[in-house]
């Protein structure tokens, strides 16, 4: 269980083993940091706005004015060399705000990342008479750690309290369904890998067909090729699966990839025969449809991954 960081802050203080010489120097190091400040804000925004959805938080100009003059108190903080009940309240509210906007907290620990090496480079290079950076060092990381965890705690209760605000049946009936869940996706990786195999059914048989001279050379390449779009997008299926099973989103897309590759394998037989014309255009207005789903998927859902 979480301790109480608003209550508990010297229980805080001392498990990081935060001393007071750590707080002398950190207050020792206000001065060559605060002289870095701008530097540091530029930064933290070049470096958060790489998240690709910051702007989604940051809306418009007016609270980003207000962040980054709260965040430049915040790092002045850090120096600041007082770290009583007052210092954590704030960092507790902090965490609560992010919290209720819904920030990942993902975005918050890889900002941590940014203030640490920007802040441990600078004390490096600012320090380069003193040979020791020991202590230094050490005081600051455990100021960041400290920061981070209380900033983070909030989103722990968060889920700590949902969690236990529900029912015992609810959270009896939870538990079953996330374990009859995990055990369907199993099933259905086992059921993709067996596609794969009848994909690869698929692609032997067109093969006899061809070189048994049952179908024309023409055709037999073409439903060849046909086969292997099918066995390429099972196994991507297979993939996305993998990634599912190991805790990533449900893939939508990639089922709609095999349906695509399944119509595209159709058009290719369909397309040789004369007679056949207006299924083709059915089928290839049907690809149109389900290329346009699969472009909203990965665009409106997932756009990130577009730009990766
Ligand atoms: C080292 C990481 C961060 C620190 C130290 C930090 C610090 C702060 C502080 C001090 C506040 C003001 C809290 C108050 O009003 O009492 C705040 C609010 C906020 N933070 Fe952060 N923040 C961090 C990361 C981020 C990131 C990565 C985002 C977005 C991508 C973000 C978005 C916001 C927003 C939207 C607000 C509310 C601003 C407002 O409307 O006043 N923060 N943060």
């Amino acid at each position: 269980m979480d301790i109480d960081t608003q209550k508990d802050f010297p229980a805080i203080k001392a498990d990081y083993r935060f001393t007071r010489a750590d707080e002398a120097l950190l207050l020792t190091m206000k001065p060559e940091l605060e002289s870095a400040a701008d530097e540091f804000m530029d930064g933290f925004y070049e470096f958060i706005w790489g998240f690709g959805k910051a702007g989604d938080f940051l809306k418009d100009e007016a609270v980003l004015k207000r962040h980054r003059g709260k965040v430049r108190q915040w790092y002045l903080d850090l120096f600041g060399g007082t770290y009583d009940i007052s210092y954590f309240m704030k960092l507790y509210k902090i965490g609560e705000i992010h919290v209720k906007l819904g920030l990942p907290t993902h975005y918050v620990n890889a900002a941590f990342n940014y203030v640490r090496v920007f802040t441990l480079g600078r004390v490096n290079k600012l320090s380069h008479k003193e040979t020791d950076l020991t202590d230094r060092f050490k005081a600051i990381e455990r100021i960041l750690d400290i920061n981070l965890d209380v900033l983070t705690s909030s989103y722990r209760e968060e889920e700590m309290s949902r969690y236990l605000s529900l029912s015992g049946i609810e959270k009896t009936l939870l538990g079953f369904l996330k374990k009859t869940s995990s055990y369907f996706n199993y099933l259905l990786a086992i059921a993709l890998v067996m596609v794969a195999f009848f994909a690869i059914g698929l692609f032997g048989y067109d093969v006899y067909l061809l070189f048994s001279g049952q179908t024309n050379i023409e055709k037999g390449i073409l439903t060849i090729l046909g086969s292997l779009l099918i066995l390429w997008a099972a196994i991507e299926l297979i993939h996305e699966e993998m990634k599912h099973l190991r805790g990533g989103k449900f893939a939508l897309e990639a089922f709609i990839a095999l349906a695509i590759a399944a119509l595209i394998r159709k058009i290719l037989i369909f397309s040789l025969s004369p007679a056949q014309t207006m299924d083709v255009v059915l089928y290839g207005a049907l690809v149109l449809c389900l290329a346009l789903a699969y472009w909203l998927i990965v665009h409106q859902i997932n756009p990130t991954k577009t730009r990766n």
